[in-house]
């Protein structure tokens, strides 16, 4: 085990805290990962929540963990290392001397600064940090989407952060990133020969990267209604997802290696303006439906505001102007309440360039690589095979499945420990870096301008399907289908 580190949660009482940030650091803890001595401090602002912090994280727990990763003894011991503290972000004060004593007894260790809270206050958190004494040569600054609302506001609060932290201490998170079949993916890529030399426009028609929830807004209508789904999935995971799909080798699989090549994707994503964005992109908001056999409110009821065109559901079409990818089209799509929780990436590849068997031998169906990251992690090659059932010539598509879901004793997978971990690592591969999160606002900014500035309401579909018929209307027009799982 490695040296004790503390980790210091702003936003401490906060939903991600309780959700994400905690449940990661006690199953680091249960798998002796979190070494003794460590000290996580959630910083609240309310003293109220200082006081019932124990218990709330008690219960956050049972929440958030399966009933088979939970274990009372396991939480109350884990309850050991959390040492909440009062502190207030808009006053400087007697808090921070505090918070500065604790961390400050411990002057050599790796701290890190959690900012579980709304990127408007990033800058002035750093600010205290500082002027507390609180940034020493071991700390690390974590950073969590959305960051900026557009291009501008997202250098804005680099800038911010940039004034207190080096770029090599600001770890910004993507949880897909952390996710165990997208680090897959990288090694699908780059470590089978078979792959590499069908990994081009030669060989590929099209990929679908497709993230699809049954969620609906889950208590954050005010964030989400100004967001909508193109800033909180397509900015984020889904153009990360375009880039693993898409970028060259890196040398070696180091941080910077692996985003110098990724931002060479999101430099060659074809730029949409005004007509293209009209003909490359679906929006969508769903109404009510049935979802799991239950009747689920539409998206205005649940926000209780009339009249929002905020989308929940973007399709589109991108293209990669390089070598590897001309002409190949990339179709994205994310959506809420949609009719299953999935998130797949298939690469489908060309038909074969000459038929030798007749009509009689049935038709022939493209070979499809399908990389599922969730709910269960898999990897599956569709292909082609005879129908060993019959003494005829038939043909028939059968799956090679590697399913990681059903490997038994894999150790629980869960990206916000993976990225915790790495963080106090100093393994930067897993996080953005400034240029590729500037990189894909630039790229989403002028689709977010042609809708504002065509003023459309966003197609409707209901709870419980997958998604307007126009985004099927938007894969038909090059003769395509979404592939949706299950
Ligand atoms: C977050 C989005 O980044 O990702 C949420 O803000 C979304 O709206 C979530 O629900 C999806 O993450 P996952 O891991 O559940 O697919």
């Amino acid at each position: 085990m490695s040296e004790p580190f503390d980790i210091v949660i702003f936003g401490g009482a906060g939903d991600l805290a309780f959700r994400k940030i905690l449940p990661a650091l006690y199953r680091a803890f249960r798998e002796d990962k979190l070494p003794q001595g460590s000290r996580i401090v959630p910083c609240c602002r309310n003293p109220k929540d200082v006081g019932s912090y124990h218990q709330q994280a008690l219960a956050g727990l049972q929440t958030h963990l399966s009933g088979a990763e939970y274990d009372q003894d396991v939480a109350l011991d884990f309850g050991t290392c959390i040492m909440p503290m009062e502190v207030d972000i808009s006053a400087p004060g007697t808090h921070w001397t505090e918070l500065a004593a604790l961390i400050n007894s411990e002057a050599e260790r790796v701290r890190v600064y959690y900012l579980a809270i709304p990127p408007t206050i990033f800058g002035a958190c750093c600010q205290r940090l500082n002027e507390s004494g609180l940034i020493s040569p071991q700390s690390r600054v974590v950073v969590e989407k959305p960051l900026g609302y557009d291009a501008a506001s997202a250098q804005a609060i680099n800038d911010e952060i940039a004034q207190y932290f080096d770029e090599s201490a600001i770890y910004r998170i993507d949880h897909y990133l952390g996710k165990e079949t997208v680090q897959n993916l990288m090694a699908l890529r780059f470590t089978n020969v078979i792959f590499e030399h069908l990994w081009d426009a030669k060989s590929i028609d099209h990929v679908q990267i497709s993230i699809s929830e049954t969620v609906g807004l889950e208590g954050r209508a005010g964030f989400y209604n100004e967001a909508g789904a193109l800033r909180d999935m397509v900015q984020n995971h889904l153009l990360q997802l375009l880039c693993l799909v898409a970028m060259e080798s890196p040398h070696k699989m180091r941080a910077n290696s692996i985003r110098a090549e990724k931002v060479k994707v999101l430099e060659a994503l074809r730029p949409m303006s005004g007509g293209d964005v009209a003909a490359n992109t679906v929006r969508g908001q769903y109404v009510a439906g049935n979802q799991d056999g239950k009747l689920v409110a539409g998206y205005l009821e649940e926000l209780e505001q009339a009249g929002s065109h905020t989308e929940t559901f973007v399709a589109l079409r991108a293209y990669i102007d390089n070598w590897r990818w001309a002409r190949v089209p990339f179709y994205l799509r994310t959506g809420k309440r949609m009719k299953q929780r999935s998130a797949e990436i298939v690469i489908q590849y060309k038909c074969v360039s000459h038929r030798v068997y007749g009509a009689e031998a049935g038709p022939l169906t493209p070979n499809r690589l399908i990389i599922r990251l969730q709910p269960d992690e898999s990897i599956q090659l569709v292909m082609m095979s005879k129908d060993l059932n019959t003494l005829d010539m038939e043909l028939q598509p059968a799956t090679l499945n590697l399913n990681f879901s059903e490997s038994a004793s894999r150790v629980k997978s869960d990206a916000y420990k993976r990225l915790i971990l790495d963080v106090v690592a100093a393994n930067h591969s897993l996080f953005i870096h400034r240029d590729e999160v500037e990189h894909a606002w630039a790229w989403i900014d002028p689709i977010i301008e042609a809708w504002q500035a065509a003023d459309q309401s966003p197609h409707l579909y209901r709870a419980g399907t997958w998604g307007p018929p126009e985004s099927d209307e938007l894969l038909a027009e090059d003769g395509f289908r979404w592939y949706n799982s299950g």
